[in-house]
């Protein structure tokens, strides 16, 4: 049995920010942002919280499959942003939707985290142990993000995408490719909050997310081909036999040098970060639920998802829609 994704959920806050908007916070400009990354906007929450745009991207990614959130067997929400510390935010998602029969936990895992949380789940599903796993991604980046530190803040947005995935015997998640590097985690990081206690020293600062851009885009470019690559491999497939390459939504630039080394047209490579930034791990599973609410992705379609981020961490995968 194959983990077959057959509903998909998103959520992005209200309130949308352009490029303009940013600039009246930073030093920054519509051209640079736009020319460096591709991105024109970002949804930021206002009212909006991680466990909110987990929920509604959850229910619509239930109501598209017509499956009932107490059938849920296994609930994983990939997030470097809950609201708390504990309980995790699949805990809290899982009484806000009803899904009382779930084992339910996070993954941090970054960007790479709903392509982390669809590994555990497949390896549940293969086993027998489970036989469905609501699978979430889901940031409020903006709460982690330094408002003054423009080679950043340009960057990111929040939002939440959902996919429900099922044993199926055809199709589904054909190979996959993962992989983690500790040594470079301090290439892009955020510390957590003041450890102050009668036993600590006072006056540490809150921690915002920390970036060598550089280091991180050329990680990427030689990375995520690399893990495409083998994933493919794994697949018996090549390039050329893929519908659409769906990938972490982080830079245009690094989406171009992918697609240029795999040989491939940028057509087939769809993007929404020109009017949602990076969303961490909600970007895959809101780009693939827009996807799939335009009517984009068919039944017998071959679908790469890739992604890359904090950790340092990376995966691919090939799957069958
Ligand atoms: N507006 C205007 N100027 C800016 C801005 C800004 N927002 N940000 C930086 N600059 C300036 C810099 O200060 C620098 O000025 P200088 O030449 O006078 O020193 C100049 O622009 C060039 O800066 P670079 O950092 O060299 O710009 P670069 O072309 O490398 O683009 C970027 C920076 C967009 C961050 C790029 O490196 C990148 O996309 N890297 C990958 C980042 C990424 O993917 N991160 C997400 C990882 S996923 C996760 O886990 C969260």
């Amino acid at each position: 049995m194959r983990a077959k994704i057959i509903g998909t959920g998103y959520s992005l806050p209200a309130f949308r920010a352009d490029n303009d908007y940013l600039a009246t916070l930073v030093d920054t400009s519509d051209e640079w942002i736009s020319e460096r990354t591709g991105i024109r906007a970002r949804h930021l929450a206002k009212e909006e919280t991680t466990l909110s745009m987990s929920a509604e991207a959850a229910r619509m990614a239930l109501e598209r499959a017509n499956f009932r959130a107490e059938d849920v067997e296994l609930l994983i929400v990939a997030t470097i942003t809950g609201d708390m510390d504990t309980p995790s935010t699949a805990c809290q998602v899982q009484k806000e939707i009803g899904a009382k029969h779930a084992l339910a936990f996070d993954i941090n895992a970054a960007c790479s985290g709903f392509l982390y949380s669809l590994h555990v789940a497949e390896a549940f599903i293969e086993s027998g142990t489970y036989r469905n796993a609501l699978l979430i991604g889901a940031e409020t980046l903006s709460k982690i993000v330094d408002w003054t530190d423009r080679t950043t803040c340009v960057l990111f947005g929040d939002g939440a995408g959902a996919a429900l995935v099922t044993a199926s015997e055809n199709g589904g998640l054909l190979s996959q490719s993962l992989g983690s590097n500790g040594e470079k985690w301090d290439v892009l990081f955020c510390e957590g909050r003041p450890n102050e206690n009668p036993l600590r020293a006072k006056g540490q600062k809150c921690g915002y997310l920390k970036m060598d851009g550089q280091e991180v885009f050329k990680f990427a470019v030689r990375t995520v081909p690399q893990c495409i690559e083998d994933a493919l491999a794994k697949a018996g497939l090549k390039p050329e036999e893929i519908d659409l390459f769906i990938l972490h939504q982080a830079n245009k630039r690094i989406i171009q040098a992918v697609a240029k080394r795999l040989g491939m047209a940028e057509e087939e490579f769809p993007m929404n970060m020109d009017e949602c930034g990076n969303t961490s791990a909600a970007s895959l599973p809101i780009l693939l639920a827009q996807l799939d609410e335009r009517g984009r992705l068919h039944p017998g379609d071959r679908i790469v998802l890739s992604g890359f981020g904090a950790g340092l961490t990376w995966g691919a995968c090939v799957l069958e829609w």
